[in-house]
This record gives structure tokens, C-alpha cells and sequence, in this order.
């Protein structure tokens, strides 16, 4: 299974990468939120800067209207002084000028005090008729247009004016007492204001809408534009080294009129999203290295669980293992002490003779022993076959008790002939009644198999017995051990009537039986207890008739 849930490390890279991905997605929106709120603040601090400023603008021009056609007219000099101070407090007021407005001809003899003002600063007649009113000439303070000749009475400075005579007739077509604006290229743009009924003098004040915005007010971040009927008085990029900003965002824009009495300024900002704005670098290295600890944590956490997990689930296994070989065992033992009933009346007869020869010996001794002259030669060779034949009885009763006893298999390196004739004893006795000859072909060295030598019998004695059932009477068994490459092989063959080949697949299949009285459970036994030792069984029909059952075993390494 591959699925990202079943490999923890898998797991955290994913959540790791959402986690990422959704903290860019978050950064993106908080940021975008609050440079647009930025911009929006400092927008509407700049437009209220810019206002208040215009608003003086407009105050300068009835303070001097007042002063110069007021009910006691100032003298020119009085009016030039409050002039010259307007103009030393706001440098952004680059010029002031009173004119007199009068029908065509009436004050353009009289013209010397703008001498020089040779700058008409591309004065267009104001933005409703824009490329109408080209700029013309100045060289005079005075001049004329429409019929209507405008008179510098008070400029300052004195030089580097502006040639009014295009704004003439419109300045003189205002309405009395309303500010009225025209462009003036350059940033600058004119702003002029006519007496009441009873004069015919105008005040007119040339504003350089650059300084209308302070250097320290300029917001580096933004894009500052002012404008004056769609054309731009200012226009402040933003600081080149910000960069260019993401493609797939609106970017943050700010626009708001600034109405100051007359002077319709426009002050928009606007401001680029750059990727390192939105998503800060050094943010997002910490969070990805915090989100990383996390996830690594917490797949650390999984694979411990999944690793106890793992363990205990190969504990269980073993367990249930464990309880089934238990189970094989109790069943081999069950299946030792059943064979034992078959066996014993062999090995009862066999043990009576050696008792009979035992008893007659000795009481042959006994008899030699009380005559006057005993014989000590003979007594003592009647006793020495007593002891061998008491050994071999006592050895025969080991036998049938260690063959039937519960004890736990214990598997160590053993010889396998040795086996083959522990076995051949306990049977020998049956097959002999049942007419059966043993023949036994063991290669020598002896083969030797890491194996429980009670497991081992038991195997062999299932597939001799089966192997006599077979042939009957007159059969002939034969039992022979080798080697072939790393292997031991122990043969059991017969000639009986061999195996059906229907029957051969199911051979070792439990409760799998062909005889009456048959448990089917032999077969079944002896390839459990051979496939516990890494071993394996076969069996196969001679050529000649006669079954040939193969156990083979792992040899046990040279020691
Ligand atoms: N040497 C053999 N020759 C022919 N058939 C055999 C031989 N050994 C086993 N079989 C067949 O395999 C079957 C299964 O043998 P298995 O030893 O497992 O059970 P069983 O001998 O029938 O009963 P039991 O549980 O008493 O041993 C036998 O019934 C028999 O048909
Ligand atoms: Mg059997």
C-alpha cells in the first residue's frame, strides 16, 4: 500500500506542502488587505494635506481682492508687500499678479512693470477649450485677446511671469467673486479671481502643483498622479527598487477629488504587489521551517505508532504460531500414545522371552551356586548374560517411555541412522508378526539433521507402518538413508500395491483415508513435523509397484 495515509513520511510532506500552500494563500490576502488599506490611509492624509493647501489658495485671492478694490484701495506698494510675503511663506505660489481687465486698447500703453516677463509658460486658455487659446509672446506685462486687454498692475516676482493675454477675455467672462482655473503647463496651473461689481481688477496666482505635495509627504510605495481635467499637473512613480508587481492581482488603486474652491484637482495613488510584499521571504522561511519540525514530528509520532503497531501484530502472529504448533504437538503426542497400543503387544512379547531366558538363567545359577563345589566360572557367565539381557529389556522400556512421553520437541544435531534403528527396535517385533521383512541400506558417515529424535521416530515409524499395511504379509520394507548436495534424504519404500494416482494429490490432506479403520491423520502428521525442521516429504509410485516415501532434510553444517 502505497496511499499517503499509510506512509507516514509521505503524509507529512503532504500536509507540510498544504500547510505551505495555504500560508502563501493567507499571506497573500492579509498582505493585499493591508497595503490597500496603507494606500487608502495615506491617500486620504495626502488629500487632506492638499486640500487645506488649495484652500489658502483661494483665501490669498480674497485677501488681496479685499486689499486692493476693498472701499479704501491699498496703495500698489502695500498690495506688493503682502504679495512678496505670499509668496516668501508658499513657494509652491510661484508667481501673483494683479491685473486690470479693460476693453481692447485701454491699458496696453501703460505695460512696464512686467518689462521682460519673456516667459509665456505655454499657457493654454484653460482646460473647457483646451488648444484654443495658443500661447502667445509675452514680452509685455499687457495684451489682449477677444476684444478684452488684461494690465499687470502688481506681479511678483516682477519677472518671469506670465503672459495673460490669451486668458484675457476669459478671465474677464468669470463670474465676480468664483476662482477660476486654467493649465499652465509645467505643473503649474493658474488660478484667477475677479473683483467685485465696482472694479475691473482680476487676481490671478500661478501654483506649482508640484509643491502642492512635500518631499517628505511623498509616499515612495505609491504611484502619485494629480491631475487637472484628465491632464497631469504631477506624476510621482514609485520607488523603482520595489519591482514590478504580481500579475494575478488587482492591484490597490486610490482616487479622490480635491474640490478647493474651484481648483478640481484629482489626487489618484496607486500602488504595485510585488511577490516579496505579499509573501515575505524571511516569514516564509520561518514558517516553513516551523511547519517542517511539525511535520517531521508528527511523522516520527506515526511511524513509532505504526512500528508498535507492526510489532505488536508480529507478537500475535507469533503468538497464534505458538499455540498452533502447541496444537501439532499435543496431536503428535495423541497420535505416539495411540500407535503405543499397537506396539505394545509386540514389545510385551518381546520383553517375556528375555524375562523366561532371564528367570531359567538364573535359577540355572542359583543351583550352581548351592552345590558343594560351585562352578565360579560358569555362575559368572550365566550372570554377564543376565546383566546384557536385563539392559537390553531396561533399554526397550526407555524406549517405549521416552517414545510416548509429552515432553516438549527439542531440536539438536542427530544422527539419522541412529534414528532409523531406534525405530527398527520399537517395530521390529510388529512387522515381524505382521510378516514383514525390514531391510536397511544406511550410508555411512551417518547423515545428520538439526531434528526432536522423538518427531523424527515418529515419522518414520508412520510411514513404516503404513508401508506394512500396505504389502501385508510377505511384503518386504526397506528403509535406506544418503545424501544428495546439502540435503539428507531418508527413503521408506515397500513393494505393495503403490499409490493410485487419484489418490496421490490427497495423500496429505488430513482425516484423507483409504482403509477402514484408517484415521487419514499419518500422512498429514509426518509433513507437519518434517516442514517444522525445514524439511519437506514425497511420495511417488516405483517403476516396479511399491510406494517410495522420501523425507528430506536440511544437512546439519560441519561443526
Ligand atoms: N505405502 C503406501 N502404499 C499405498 N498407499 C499408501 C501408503 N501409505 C499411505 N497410503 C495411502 O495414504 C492414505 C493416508 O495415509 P495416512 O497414514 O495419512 O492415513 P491412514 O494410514 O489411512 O490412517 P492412520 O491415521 O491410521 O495413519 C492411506 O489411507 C493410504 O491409502
Ligand atoms: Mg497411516
Amino acid at each position: 500500500m502505497t496511499s499517503p495515509l499509510s506512509n507516514p513520511r509521505l503524509l507529512a510532506l503532504v500536509l507540510w506542502l498544504a500547510a505551505l500552500v495555504a500560508f502563501v494563500a493567507a499571506s497573500v490576502e492579509t498582505s493585499r488587505t493591508r497595503l490597500a488599506d496603507e494606500l487608502e490611509v495615506t491617500g486620504r492624509t495626502l488629500h487632506r494635506l492638499i486640500s487645506q493647501r488649495v484652500a489658502q489658495h483661494d483665501a490669498h485671492l480674497t485677501t488681496l481682492i479685499a486689499l486692493s478694490s476693498g472701499a479704501e484701495p491699498a496703495p500698489d506698494g502695500a498690495v506688493r508687500q503682502v504679495m512678496e510675503s505670499i509668496s516668501r511663506f508658499y513657494p509652491r505660489i510661484a508667481w501673483l499678479a494683479l491685473v486690470s481687465l479693460g476693453p481692447e486698447g485701454a491699458g496696453a500703453a501703460d505695460g512696464g512693470a512686467a518689462e521682460g516677463a519673456s516667459q509665456p509658460a505655454g499657457i493654454t486658455a484653460g482646460a473647457e477649450t483646451e488648444g484654443s487659446g495658443a500661447a502667445q509672446p509675452a514680452g509685455v506685462g499687457a495684451g489682449s485677446a477677444g476684444g478684452v486687454s488684461v494690465r499687470e498692475v502688481v506681479a511678483v516676482p516682477a519677472l518671469g511671469g506670465v503672459d495673460l493675454a490669451p486668458l484675457a477675455e476669459k478671465i474677464a467672462g468669470q463670474v465676480r467673486g468664483r476662482p477660476s482655473v486654467y493649465a499652465a503647463g509645467e505643473g503649474r496651473y493658474l488660478l484667477a479671481k475677479r473683483a467685485p461689481e465696482t472694479s475691473d481688477l482680476a487676481v490671478v496666482l500661478m501654483i506649482d502643483a508640484t509643491k502642492l505635495v512635500e518631499p517628505e509627504e511623498r509616499p515612495g510605495f505609491a504611484h502619485l498622479v494629480l491631475s487637472l481635467d484628465g491632464k497631469a499637473l504631477v506624476d510621482l512613480p514609485a520607488d523603482a527598487s520595489l519591482g514590478s508587481g504580481v500579475l494575478w492581482l488587482k492591484p490597490p488603486h486610490f482616487e479622490k477629488v480635491i474640490d478647493g474652491e474651484g481648483q478640481r484637482l484629482l489626487l489618484s495613488l496607486d500602488r504595485s504587489l510585488p511577490l516579496a510584499a505579499l509573501v515575505p521571504p524571511g516569514r516564509l522561511l520561518g514558517f516553513a521551517v516551523v511547519a517542517g519540525l511539525l511535520a517531521a514530528a508528527l511523522a516520527f509520532g506515526l511511524g513509532q505508532r505504526a512500528a508498535v503497531k507492526r510489532s505488536l501484530l508480529a507478537a500475535r502472529e507469533a503468538e497464534e504460531r505458538l499455540a498452533v504448533q502447541e496444537r501439532e504437538t499435543l496431536l503428535a503426542h495423541a497420535s505416539r500414545v495411540n500407535a503405543m497400543g499397537e506396539l505394545a503387544s509386540g514389545i510385551a512379547h518381546e520383553l517375556t522371552q528375555p524375562l523366561t531366558a532371564l528367570l531359567s538363567r538364573s535359577q540355572a545359577a542359583l543351583r550352581l551356586a548351592r552345590a558343594e563345589k560351585p562352578d565360579m566360572a560358569k555362575i559368572s557367565g550365566a550372570l554377564d548374560v543376565n546383566v546384557r539381557e536385563a539392559k537390553r529389556a531396561g533399554e526397550m522400556l526407555k524406549r517405549m517411555r521416552d517414545y510416548a512421553s509429552n515432553k516438549a520437541p527439542e531440536r539438536a544435531r542427530q544422527d539419522l541412522n541412529a534414528i532409523v534403528a531406534e525405530v527398527v527396535a520399537l517395530t521390529r517385533t510388529d512387522l515381524e508378526r505382521r510378516g514383514v521383512a525390514l531391510v536397511l541400506e544406511l550410508t555411512q558417515p551417518a547423515p545428520e539433521a538439526v531434528v526432536d529424535t522423538i518427531e523424527m521416530e515418529q515419522v518414520l515409524h508412520n510411514l513404516i507402518r503404513n508401508a506394512a499395511e500396505a504389502t501385508g504379509s510377505g511384503g518386504v520394507v526397506t528403509i535406506s538413508t544418503g545424501r544428495v548436495g546439502r540435503e539428507a534424504k531418508i527413503v521408506v519404500s515397500d513393494n505393495g500395491p503403490g499409490i493410485a494416482a487419484e489418490v496421490l494429490p490427497k495423500l496429505f490432506v488430513p482425516f484423507f483415508t483409504t482403509k477402514a479403520d484408517g484415521m487419514g491423520l499419518g500422512l498429514s502428521l509426518c509433513a507437519t513435523l518434517v516442514e517444522r525442521v525445514d524439511g519437506r516429504i514425497a511420495a511417488e509410485t516405483v517403476a516396479g509397484g511399491g510406494a517410495r516415501f522420501t523425507v528430506t532434510l536440511p544437512l546439519a553444517r560441519e561443526a
